[in-house]
């Protein structure tokens, strides 16, 4: 296969990656299960973690999927993650964080 095949299925691949993972729209059933958690828990909350972690949590490596990993997982690299994002002056907030914390593990389904 030449270089230039290689690029275009490359680029479609991360293009079909792209609309995959906007295609997973948080629904109120989403939002209701994430309630049974976090008490309280509102749909605009799940929207607000979901933009927060889309515009924060791919630009070293690709999005992950949310249910790549546990919740316990999720408690353990989200502070990491977001410590690694705020080294150089602060980004995200501890309700930041906190919010993207409960839309990974809300959309974790696990
Ligand atoms: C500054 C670059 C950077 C950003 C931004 C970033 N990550 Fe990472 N991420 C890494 C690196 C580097 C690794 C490799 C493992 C490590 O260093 O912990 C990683 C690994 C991971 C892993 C696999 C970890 C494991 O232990 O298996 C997950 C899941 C992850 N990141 C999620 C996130 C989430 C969620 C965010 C947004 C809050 C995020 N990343 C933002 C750099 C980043």
């Amino acid at each position: 296969m030449n270089a230039r095949k290689l690029v275009v299925i490359v680029a479609s691949v991360a293009f079909a990656g792209c609309f995959a993972a906007k295609k997973a729209l948080p629904t109120q059933a989403d939002a209701d299960r994430g309630a049974a958690k976090f008490p309280g828990y509102t749909l605009a909350e799940l929207n607000q973690g979901r933009g927060l972690y889309e515009s924060n949590c791919g630009k070293c490596h690709g999005l992950k999927k949310t249910t790549s990993e546990s919740e316990a997982e999720w408690r353990r690299i989200v502070p990491a993650m977001v410590a690694k994002i705020n080294k150089n002056g602060k980004v995200l907030d501890d309700h930041s964080q906190d919010l993207i914390l409960r839309y990974v593990v809300t959309m974790s389904k696990r």
